[in-house]
């Protein structure tokens, strides 16, 4: 480098010539390219820590960091399925063994939770389900979903959805012992912003003012209690004070609102179960935890490959982190954390994840899939699967390892639940003990009874319900 290529440029920065001696001028530049170098490797540095969970190049975190700020429940979910798959890519390393054995046909007979997600429709028309038409009898809890965090405090989209969560609440006049809970989501998008839930645990002020908002929300619809699904605390990036500021949340609520039920919607990967909670605090404060063991598997650029949406077991030739991909490690994983297991309801999907192949003649767990298949961003629900199934005489086989089915036919590939896989899951919730069931979601079940796959209106969720209380499979 010459140096003195520099020297006229220093002198413009002083804006009037000025006799330095050429010594100094080198130990100047050779200061100010330390300087360059050092902010340079700090730069790297701090990168290289921020994407360190995600180690793996080209992850796309655009949508961690960029997402949309008001979501409706699609782009949730499909923000979660990304979440998932994310974690199911960093180079998480295990080593547990669960307490509790399980034994095929042995439960415990108790009464059982099951709590289901209503989604607040987008729209008015017919095609939605309305609170009108929910079975009150059929839920033990409804979660209501979502309202979501704004300025600290609870945010509605719309009229509409406050007009919508009374209807619900009015369902109790038919099932007085019914449970109607609201949920009020957020999802991280990795940026320490001050908004949503991580604004909200970020000083003291901030919390009580969303505590006090809380409160006076259900006094004002009359719920029985809030669930909390903030989609994820301390994660990708590890963040103590998400981690406690969390359970702070939860602490806060609950000693605030002494009388109404408190639940979280929480992760099912292991690695962001390690990351995102005080399981140990969450027990304490919260009446159940809704595990959202779904979206184990959908399709992403970077992991294009069919697997089951909801797997109970590992596949047989599952290795490594993707053998503990399904609900058996996700749920024996709280348990062995410290969740107590009565506080445990299990997530049971109404919806399943679609695939085009790229061969269709490669149609079984793990095939190559270039995109989405039918459905929204390749969510489809049962009765869409259904219409698939019977209007184009496709192919349907069910896992035994998985205990899953999925069904194709040309390029098209679905991994869905059905009234079968639904009552295995019921069986090991009841097997093992647990608090009961979560369903995600009523609206994804074939709420008409309309579909030729059947058999009543809210066939899943009435399969879940009756193998949960009747030892029934
Ligand atoms: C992340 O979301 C918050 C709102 O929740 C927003 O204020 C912030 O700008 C977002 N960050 C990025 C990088 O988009
Ligand atoms: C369930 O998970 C536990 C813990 O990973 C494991 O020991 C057990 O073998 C699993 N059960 C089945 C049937 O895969
Ligand atoms: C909704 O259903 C009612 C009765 O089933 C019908 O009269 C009405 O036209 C429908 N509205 C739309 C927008 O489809
Ligand atoms: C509502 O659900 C309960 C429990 O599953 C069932 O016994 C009842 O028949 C259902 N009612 C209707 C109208 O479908
Ligand atoms: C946020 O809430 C404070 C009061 O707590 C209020 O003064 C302020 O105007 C609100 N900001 C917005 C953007 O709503
Ligand atoms: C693993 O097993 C599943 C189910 O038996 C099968 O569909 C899949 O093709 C297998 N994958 C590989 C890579 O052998
Ligand atoms: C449906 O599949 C069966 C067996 O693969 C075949 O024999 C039949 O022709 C197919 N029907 C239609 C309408 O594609």
């Amino acid at each position: 480098m010459a140096l003195g290529h520099s020297e006229p440029q220093y002198e413009l920065l002083n804006g009037k010539k000025k006799y330095v001696q050429p010594i100094i001028h080198s130990m100047v530049l050779i200061g100010l390219a330390v300087l360059v170098v050092f902010v340079v490797l700090l730069m790297f540095y701090v990168s290289w820590m921020k994407f360190e969970d995600t180690s793996d190049q080209n992850i796309p975190m655009d949508f961690v960091l960029f997402g949309p700020q008001k979501y409706t429940n699609s782009d949730i979910a499909v923000y979660r399925a990304h979440t998932f798959a994310i974690a199911a890519k960093s180079n998480y390393k295990t080593y547990w063994t669960a307490k509790d054995k399980i034994i095929p046909g042995k439960r415990i007979d108790k009464t059982y939770n099951l709590a289901c997600y209503y989604s607040i429709p987008t729209d008015d028309t017919n095609k939605t389900l309305h609170p009108a038409q929910i079975n009150a009898t059929l839920c033990t809890h409804l979660i209501v979903a979502f309202a979501q965090v704004q300025n600290n405090s609870v945010y509605f989209k719309s009229s509409f959805d406050m007009q919508i969560l009374r209807q619900a609440v009015k369902l109790r006049k038919k099932n007085p012992e019914l449970k109607v809970l609201l949920s009020i989501m957020h999802f991280s998008n990795g940026s320490h912003s001050n908004e949503g839930f991580p604004g909200v645990v970020a000083n003291k002020d901030n919390l009580d003012k969303f505590v006090n908002n809380v409160v006076s929300v259900v006094r004002e619809f009359y719920l029985d209690g809030i669930d909390i699904d903030w989609e994820f605390p301390s994660w990708p990036l590890l963040n103590l004070e998400e981690k406690y500021g969390f359970a702070k949340l939860l602490e806060t609520l609950r000693f605030s609102l002494p009388d109404s039920l408190l639940t979280a919607a929480v992760a099912a990967p292991l690695n962001i179960i390690d990351n995102s909670y005080e399981i140990y605090s969450l027990a304490s404060f919260v009446d159940f935890i809704n595990v959202m063991t779904y979206d184990y598997h959908s399709y992403q650029w970077y992991f294009p490959l069919t697997g089951p949406n909801s797997p109970l077991f590992s596949s047989w030739n599952e290795s490594g982190y993707f053998q503990y991909l399904n609900i058996n490690s996700s749920i024996q994983y709280w348990i062995s954390k410290g969740m107590p297991k009565e506080k445990i309801l299990l997530g049971m999907p109404t919806y399943g994840h679609s695939f085009k192949l790229i061969n269709e003649a490669n149609n079984g767990f793990g095939s190559p899939t270039s995109g989405p298949g039918i459905g929204k961003d390749g969510f489809v629900t049962f009765s869409e699967t259904c219409e698939f199934q019977s209007h184009q005489n496709a192919s349907t086989v069910f896992d035994h390892d998985t205990r899953t089915p999925y069904s194709y036919h040309k390029n098209d590939w679905i991994s869905f639940d059905n009234e079968n896989s639904l009552a295995y899951k019921a069986e090991f919730a009841a097997s093992l003990g647990l608090g009961g069931a979560m369903v995600f979601s009523l609206n994804t079940d074939d709420y008409s009874g309309s579909s030729l796959c059947s058999s009543s209106v809210f066939p899943l969720t009435s399969r879940i319900k009756i193998v949960l209380n009747d030892d029934y499979l």
